[in-house]
């Protein structure tokens, strides 16, 4: 016989509240369930009580055998008003379908093309810096916005980044975790603004490319040319996945390059090592796919920043039928929370969980560890579509900030920001000066 979940109690829930405070983060509360409940446990929040999953067995639960009883959909959650029928939040045989789609524009033989511009977007928003301090975050996601536009639309986006920017933030505001998980209408002044923007800027490279199309005899290969050749996909449709690829696409991205460069300021003899690596690899020569593949240290760097820091630090789905884990009881309706983040910082699996060691992912050390342990990326058929594209991205803005810059973190104290994705805030605050050649 299952029984339900264990809840905090108000001794616990104490804890909880002076560790959110202290670290200022809902996450260092979750830590707090977690190290005091076990790998099970229910948050009772009014009209908020998910049941929350951990470790390698829950994360296969979650994301492989039960994935067509646990749907990602949510109909009143913002992710959903705003991404409607986007890829990420689109359930059983068409997910399957839609997925199937836009594969191919994620082929590794496109990824040898799409190195070009991220070498350039890098070039180009790097070519503003001077000796004075800034914030790398804030500096990144205009790279990562940039790439992605350009590598999934084929447009250049740097004409309308200051005209969009805000924008963008304020749907990544909008979808963030916040007072609206418990009061559900709560207002949300200027969301349809930016929904309107946004959504002009969209359907204007839909009907421009369409124009274009009718005009050309080639195939197009990009996202946006694949889903406007694909028979009966509407406009609105293409819309879902377009800004689907653009919020899932950087903002990941983004948190994850921000906390890479952040873990390389705090820890010297790492970024020695780095750097090294990628003067005896590329010296002056510009990176390409298959050098990327050489950088070994530096893919150990962007596994254990995803490990420490994973930008989707909280799955979500909800229970369609009555389901049991581990004992416990699922009842049909309850919104199930998978964590990156709480399994990533299992001592059983990471020795020393919080400190940082890239060697952890050195092959011997990895095949040590079970499956489904190391999750940044979720797994089973909702995998993140853009994970080859987002490892090497990484490695190729990476590569080419250490060929060109020494970099200094100005301020090493930040807390763990729960927004769309896990972020350093108040920012990563570093000078980054340009290397003579
Ligand atoms: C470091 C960068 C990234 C991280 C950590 C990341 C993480 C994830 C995770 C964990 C999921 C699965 C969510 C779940 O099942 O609950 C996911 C799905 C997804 N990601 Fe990423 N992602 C990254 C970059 C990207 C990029 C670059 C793109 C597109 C260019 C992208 C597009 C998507 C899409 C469309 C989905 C939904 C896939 C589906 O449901 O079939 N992501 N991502």
């Amino acid at each position: 016989m299952s029984i339900f979940p264990p809840s905090p109690d108000s001794q616990t829930g104490l804890r909880a509240l002076r560790a959110m405070i202290r670290q200022r983060s809902p996450l260092a509360a979750l830590a707090v369930f977690h190290r005091e409940l076990g790998d099970v446990f229910r948050v009772n929040l009014p009209g908020f009580n998910p049941i929350t999953l951990v470790g390698p067995e829950a994360n296969r639960f979650v994301l492989v055998t039960q994935r067509d009883d646990l749907r990602w959909r949510a109909e009143h959650d913002p992710i959903t008003r705003l991404l409607r029928n986007g890829l990420l939040v689109i359930d059983g045989d068409w997910h399957d379908t839609m997925r199937s789609y836009m594969n191919p524009a994620f082929h590794r033989r496109m990824l040898a093309g799409y190195v070009e511009a991220m070498v350039r977007y890098t070039d180009q928003i790097s070519a503003a810096w001077d000796d004075s301090p800034r914030d790398m975050l804030a500096e990144i996601r205009r790279i990562t916005l940039l790439i992605l536009v350009e590598t999934m639309f084929k447009v250049d986006f740097s004409p309308e980044m200051d005209r969009l920017w805000p924008a963008v933030l304020r749907l990544l505001g909008y979808i963030s975790p916040g007072f609206w998980l418990i009061w559900r209408d709560m207002p949300r002044p200027g969301y349809a603004r930016a929904r309107r923007q946004v959504d002009r800027y969209l359907y204007g490279l839909i009907q421009a490319r369409r124009e274009a199309l009718l005009k050309s005899n080639t195939e197009p290969h990009d996202l946006l040319g694949v889903l406007i050749t694909t028979p009966d996909l509407s406009d609105d449709l293409i819309r879902d996945q377009m800004l689907t690829m653009l919020i899932a696409g950087h903002d990941t991205s983004t948190a994850l390059l921000a906390w890479a460069l952040y873990l390389l300021g705090c820890h010297p003899t790492a970024l020695v090592q780095a750097r090294t690596e990628v003067e005896t690899v590329l010296g002056d020569a510009l990176p390409t796919l298959e050098t990327m593949t050489e950088l070994r240290y530096l893919e150990r760097i962007i596994n254990e920043s995803l490990r420490l820091y994973p930008p989707l630090h909280i799955g979500t789905r909800t229970a369609a039928v009555d389901l049991e884990f581990g004992g416990y009881a699922i009842p049909a309706g309850t919104r199930v929370l998978y964590s990156p983040y709480l399994t990533h910082r299992q001592p059983e699996y990471w020795p020393n969980p919080d400190c940082f060691d890239p060697d952890r992912f050195l092959p011997e050390q990895s095949h040590t560890r079970p499956a489904f342990s190391f999750v940044p990326f979720g797994g089973g058929s909702r995998i993140c579509i853009g994970a080859a594209f987002a490892q090497v991205e990484a490695k190729v803005i990476l590569a080419r900030l250490l060929q060109g810059f020494e970099l200094e973190l100005l301020q090493s104290k930040v807390y763990l920001h729960m927004g769309v994705t896990l972020e350093p805030r108040p920012g990563v605050v570093m000078v980054a000066r340009r290397r003579e050649k």
